[in-house]
């Protein structure tokens, strides 16, 4: 989902669908799901689900929120080897009637859509290569699973991405899918709670990045506001680095509340309105945090030299 989002804040007028490679490797089943194929993965596959597993395992405590937490220990997910969607699938579907169903790699719009609204959660059944372990073009199955999967564990976010999935099918009707993916943006993949100890990370953009999960915690750069929909939908986003401002939640159940609200008279009342750049903060905003933005304005000046 990561690099379907980033294609469409950046081509607003069409967004793209399929695989990076075109439609060559679309799969012959029309809901575009395929055979995880476990038994294919190889020693040196798992080792890098190994690798990628211990490193945010050691990082992860204090900062993943607690429903992260409980949902990572309560599925069969462990360090030694890429987990078995079916196994994932029948402990979830217990507990919040969710699966896992293995993709090829970036779906279309309608197809991921439809798939969430259905409770199946479309995850890359491929792994990233040991030598861009930091670097992503399309989410894969550590994303997708050690990102996703834990929250999906939790009632509340379970029925949000649920209706997400109904609200992507009508906001492409309707021609506002951009507004409405930056909601998914900083909610389900970069959103950040507050905790009676602290802020925690429930995005899974952030809870499967090694750097991320410092940067958006501990540095001193980005902001932190408290999240408000309207200013959200208008908020433009990093798509190919750390985000310059995270948007704070109160608990998941305010993700609840969302899934209940008709978008259709905000999406005209936003459409009124400027878009906003990824670092501004608002008068109105509630910070948490004020960033200095040194990260990305160092970022900026190196590309201008
Ligand atoms: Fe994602």
């Amino acid at each position: 989902m990561l690099q379907q989002l980033k294609e469409l804040d950046t081509d607003k007028t069409k967004a793209k669908h399929g695989l990076a490679a075109g439609d060559a490797g679309r799969p012959a089943r029309a809901d575009w799901t395929i055979d995880q194929g476990w038994d294919a993965y190889t020693d040196a596959e798992h080792g890098v689900w190994k690798t990628l597993f211990e490193r945010q395992s050691k990082l992860l405590p204090g900062r993943a929120c607690d429903e992260f937490v409980e949902g990572m220990r309560n599925l069969p997910i462990g360090a030694d080897e890429i987990p078995d969607f079916r196994r994932l699938s029948d402990v979830l579907m217990k507990k919040t009637g969710w699966q896992v169903v293995a993709v090829p790699g970036l779906v279309p719009d309608e197809v991921f859509f439809e798939h969430l609204a259905h409770r199946r959660f479309p995850a890359g059944h491929f792994i990233r290569k040991p030598h861009e372990l930091d670097y992503l073009e399309e989410p894969d199955v550590f994303h997708d699973v050690f990102g996703h999967v834990p929250m999906l564990m939790n009632p509340a976010i379970a029925d949000y991405i649920q209706a997400y999935g109904e609200g992507g099918l009508r906001a492409q009707r309707l021609g506002v899918l951009d507004k409405l993916a930056r909601v998914y943006w900083y909610t389900v993949e970069f959103g950040l709670l507050k905790q009676a100890d602290g802020l925690r990370i429930y995005g899974a953009g952030i809870a499967s990045s090694f750097t991320e999960t410092v940067f958006s915690l501990d540095d001193a750069s980005p902001n932190r506001i408290g999240f408000d929909l309207e200013r959200v939908m208008r908020t433009n986003y990093r798509i190919d680095d750390f985000q310059e401002s995270y948007f704070v939640i109160d608990n998941l159940e305010q993700l609840l509340e969302l899934a209940k609200i008709d978008f259709a008279p905000l999406y005209e009342r936003i459409a009124e309105q400027p878009d906003l750049q990824p670092g501004t903060v608002l008068a109105s905003d509630t910070v948490l945090a004020s960033g200095n933005g040194r990260y990305h304005d160092a970022k900026r000046a190196g590309a201008r030299a």
